[in-house]
């Protein structure tokens, strides 16, 4: 662990993030209240994802809005490595991603890294990594992209069109700034250590500004494009960030595919949904009824609670009255997690129907190479 307690990579999160620090080890700016004001002018919609500070940090996204007033366009670019079935946590970005397509109607390129997956996850073979790679395709097509703007990247199905680009970037990037940026080891597989700028390919796809919604683990990669996108004539990839979604089991990591209780899947039926959340929510609340009564709960830490406020509640004032009952103690934790329960599997049959559907669509989302 680091001083600063603790660990934020593409490939290891732990500890308990201080946001605010990690912007300053990151070197990314604060997402400002103006920044917000002119976001919500230009969309004409207050999002509650930037209103909450779910998103909470950016690079040069105030240039990719004066690059649009002045009426050049950006694109769109997002990812996922297909280690498993997509969980409730990587819809975040997915979502906000969507609803910048349609308020500034731009393109939008999603990348499935079947390979990076294959490098980083022993476990798992080739085959395994390309499967999920669809099966996480149809959770993206089933948020309701549109075709015509939308393009699905799948690393081994594209490397004729993204490796011409790779090559660009891998010349600039030397083994010194990848090991510094993720602390590779001699041990590090060749595969990993080339991995930048297969993921930074899609940046340059279109010859215009992009602008990538992601986690905020994925930055040290882009930091890397960012450094090398002059040195080959390119725009810098503009960022904005995301926090950690927590795994069920507790704040302080992220929601990992990999980890079955810890997660929910969008694959999940009701009836699975019900028990993790019940069984594995960390609660905020006291270890029994009187106690909670007494001294309530808190909601800070309690990750049902969490979850409705990073995606399942959008409504201020219900979120707030879930807060103070928490807080009062009136609301009690098998009836908070009863709340989130609900609404997630209420998003989650919609969900599930379209991701059916979907698999008609698939066609048409996947990039063809030229
Ligand atoms: N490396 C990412 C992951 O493991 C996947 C990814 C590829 C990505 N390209 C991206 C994420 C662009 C965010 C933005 O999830």
């Amino acid at each position: 662990m680091s001083a600063d307690d603790f660990i934020v990579t593409p490939w290891h999160v732990e500890g308990d993030i201080d946001y605010d620090k990690l912007i300053k080890k990151f070197g990314t700016e604060k997402i400002s209240s103006e920044l917000n004001e002119r976001i919500k002018k230009i969309t004409g919609e207050d999002h509650f994802m930037l209103r909450r500070g779910i998103f909470f940090s950016h690079r040069e996204m105030n240039r990719i809005l004066d690059d649009y007033e002045k009426g050049n366009k950006f694109f769109l670019y997002t990812g996922r490595g297909p280690s498993g079935h997509t969980h409730i946590g990587h819809l975040v970005p997915w979502v906000f991603a969507k609803w910048l397509q349609e308020k500034f109607d731009v393109n939008m390129y999603f990348q499935l890294t079947d390979d990076e997956k294959f490098y980083s996850k022993p476990n798992l073979t080739l085959e395994e990594t390309r499967k999920f790679a669809y099966e996480n395709a149809l959770d993206l097509i089933a948020l309701g992209f549109k075709p015509d703007k939308t393009k699905i990247i799948i690393n081994t199905r594209n490397i004729q069109t993204l490796y011409p680009i790779a090559a660009q970037v891998a010349k600039k990037i030397n083994f010194s700034n990848t090991k510094a940026t993720f602390g590779f080891t001699n041990e590090t597989n060749i595969g990993m250590i080339f991995y930048t700028s297969l993921q930074s390919a899609p940046c340059f796809i279109e010859d215009k500004p992009v602008l990538i919604p992601l986690g905020v683990d994925q930055d040290p990669h882009f930091r890397l494009t960012r450094d090398i996108a002059p040195k080959i004539g390119k725009p810098k990839p503009a960022l904005i960030h995301n926090i950690m979604i927590p795994a069920l089991e507790g704040p302080g990591g992220k929601m990992s595919a990999s980890d079955e209780n810890g997660t929910v899947y969008t694959t999940d039926a009701p009836n699975v949904v019900k028990k993790k959340i019940n069984k594995y929510a960390f609660s905020g609340g006291q270890p029994d009824l009187e106690q909670h009564r007494k001294l309530g709960g808190n909601p800070d830490i309690d990750v049902s609670y969490q979850y409705l406020r990073i995606f399942f509640e959008p409504d201020d004032n219900k979120l707030k009255s879930i807060y103070d009952d928490y807080k009062s103690g009136k609301l009690l934790s098998g009836e908070l997690k009863a709340i989130l329960i609900e609404k997630m599997n209420e998003f989650l049959a919609v969900h599930q129907e379209k991701r059916e559907k979907a698999k008609e669509q698939i066609e048409e989302f996947l990039f063809e190479n030229k």
